[in-house]
């Protein structure tokens, strides 16, 4: 979603800024724009549409050492060159970059602000108004940008410049996510240090309702009543080849490919001196306390959550419950006495999840992130933390943080069940380490997977992926892998409830991808694949090694049954890919998505 970066040293700060944009552009956004100060004031560039846009418009004659930057996501207000940051105060003195949402912007607007001409139809205007009106009134930039603050209800990430003092950005974060990064002579801002990891690793990480004072030499952080905070810098490991593509044509392509090695990589991190894969000591203790679990995640996280439950379930013996974050909120079923709330997130920053989990903080109960960023919002508010140790993951699509987070819930499950002297009767270490095995092979089957999507999905209208058990779960992943990415209207079914109804919608043709993995509902997959065969539907088998029949179109090697989504999902995966590829769209920044989703 919206991203911010900010420059002040001695280089002009233009490249620098466009550059980091370029690597947030991978979150998904709809416009785009620069401010840069100099002695002669400052300078605003923005555009609709892509940064190369941008970039074009940006006058490489204006020369300035200092500048904020964003990229937009709309929520209020269309996509416009207008609507984009950075916004200007009305006398133009206050230049304001703004992530998340100012949700009383319109109260305001009314109280504090009536008189004011705004340009946009943004919430972030207010902020910039209000900064000027005190100013205006008498107070120094500091503290009315302190005092504007105070009276913000929402999310912001805000880099903000003032034309007469260009020496300075003011920073401040509130629930979005926010970077200072230190350099010899310079500092940066970004809302993810991968923006600006070209030119620094050292971060210092900003809480919310902070504000940072960032000079050329200095960066002051300060609480919102302005006492100083002192807060030591951390180093950011991230490599460039791990947010750089490569030889790959896309992200998504490279990320499937590296499954492989993340489930290695998991399975090193969790191994402990004996060779089992297991979980620091205190996230073990909360699952044996705990008499329920809430699987609380959206969209690719869900679907991984839906999987965790079936591994917690049956190897530990928790009851669990699955929930989509947005609907949570206000629709908070009876919860048991002693809940544990596992919130699964690969950006660790989605917003409808944080709002569950500032919930649940308040009714005093635990709380575990699975996530893949170390130091992400969801991380470091919940009691507990594991790591998915899956290297960023850039495409919008999500690919190996779902197949990470599988593979780490079953470990969570695996060592639960050792802690409640359950006995499992199969060496999760070792069927990893086939699954990463098995992985490999699949990937490196591409242009058996280009052949099915040019036979399914090169001109379909719609496609149906339909399992029953887990299988059912994997496809849904597969529904929503090609929707996003193909715009193909895609559902995934549970096999037996077609006949429900949906079953209406099958014509000549129509393509039902059906996973076949388990060997308790093959009989039933495949009595539903004759059935929508009888009303003309195309059918593609993925089916899995042992339980494979003639016909089946791809036959996966075998795997652990409890671990079939991990394999299976990878064809689905490429599959959905190969069909964006056909289909010529925009596989790494697919329309309206983006990568992550901080605002409710
Ligand atoms: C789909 C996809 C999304 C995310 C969802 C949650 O490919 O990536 O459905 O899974 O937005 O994001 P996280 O996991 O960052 O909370």
């Amino acid at each position: 979603m919206c991203g911010i970066v900010g420059y002040i040293g001695k280089e002009d700060s233009k490249e620098i800024l466009l550059r980091g944009l370029e690597k947030l552009e991978y979150r998904g956004y709809d416009s785009a724009g620069i401010a840069v100060a100099n002695e002669n004031g400052v300078h605003v560039f923005k555009e609709k549409g892509r940064i190369a846009s941008l970039r074009e418009s940006v006058d490489a004659n204006v020369v300035a050492p200092v500048g904020i930057g964003h990229t937009r996501w709309a929520t209020h207000g269309v996509p416009s060159k207008v609507n984009s940051h950075p916004h200007q105060s009305s006398s133009q003195r206050f230049t304001l970059v703004h992530n998340g949402v100012i949700e009383n912007y319109d109260h305001i607007k009314r109280d504090y602000l009536q008189g004011v001409t705004f340009q946009s139809e943004t919430d972030t205007e207010v902020v910039v108004q209000l900064i000027e009106k005190f100013v205006k009134e008498g107070q120094g930039v500091e503290e009315a940008f302190r005092g504007a603050l105070k009276l913000l209800k929402g999310s912001y990430a805000i880099g903000l410049l003032d034309e007469q003092n260009p020496d300075i950005i003011f920073v401040a974060k509130n629930k979005s996510p926010l970077l200072v990064g230190l350099g010899e002579g310079f500092n940066v801002v970004a809302s993810d240090a991968m923006a600006m990891i070209q030119v620094t690793n050292q971060y210092v990480e900003l809480i919310d309702k902070e504000i940072v004072i960032v000079t050329r030499e200095s960066v002051t952080i300060k609480n919102l009543e302005g006492t100083v905070v002192e807060r030591a810098p951390y180093t950011a490991e991230l490599d460039m080849s791990d947010i750089e593509k490569g030889t790959y044509p896309h992200y998504m392509l490279k990320e499937i490919d590296e499954q492989p090695l993340v489930i290695r990589k998991i399975i090193s991190n969790y191994q402990n001196e004996n060779g089992e894969l297991t979980v620091d000591g205190d996230v073990r203790q909360a699952m044996v306390d705990t008499d329920r679990i809430y699987i609380i995640a959206a969209g690719t996280s869900y679907h991984a959550g839906l999987v965790g439950k079936q591994y917690i379930e049956k190897l530990a013996k928790i009851p669990v419950e699955v929930h989509i974050s947005s609907e949570f909120s206000y629709n908070m079923p009876l919860l048991s006495e002693k809940p544990l709330f596992v919130f699964i997130s690969q950006s660790g920053e989605t917003a409808d999840s944080r709002a569950v989990l500032v919930q649940v903080k308040e009714m005093g109960f635990k709380s575990l992130t699975i996530t893949n960023v170390k130091g992400s919002t969801l991380s470091r508010e919940a009691d507990y933390t594991l790591l998915l140790h899956a290297g960023p993951e850039i495409a919008v699509a999500s690919t190996k943080a779902y197949t990470a987070q599988i593979s780490v819930l079953a470990i969570l499950a695996r060592d639960a069940a050792r802690a409640k002297g359950i006995e499992v009767d199969f060496d999760l270490s070792k069927e990893l380490g086939i699954v990463a095995s098995v992985m490999e092979t699949l990937c490196d089957d591409k242009e058996e997977m280009e052949q099915i999507a040019r036979e399914y999905l090169a001109t379909t209208r719609n496609c149906f992926f339909i399992g029953r058990g887990i299988d059912y779960y994997v496809g849904m992943e597969g529904a929503l892998k090609l929707k996003e990415i193909s715009y193909i209207q895609a559902e995934g079914f549970a096999g037996g409830e077609l006949k429900h109804g949906t079953i209406a919608l099958i014509e000549d043709g129509t393509p039902v991808i059906s996973i076949a993995t388990q060997e308790i509902v093959n009989l039933g997959i495949r009595g539903n694949v004759k059935e929508v065969v009888a009303r003309g539907a195309n059918p593609c088998i993925i089916s899995m090694k042992g339980l494979e029949e003639a016909d089946d179109r791809y036959v996966v090697p075998a795997v652990h049954e409890l671990l079939t989504p991990l394999v299976s999902v990878i064809p689905v995966q490429l599959i959905s890919y190969y069909a964006a590829l056909h289909r010529e769209c925009d596989v790494d920044k697919p329309r309206n998505l983006a990568k992550s989703v901080t605002v409710e």
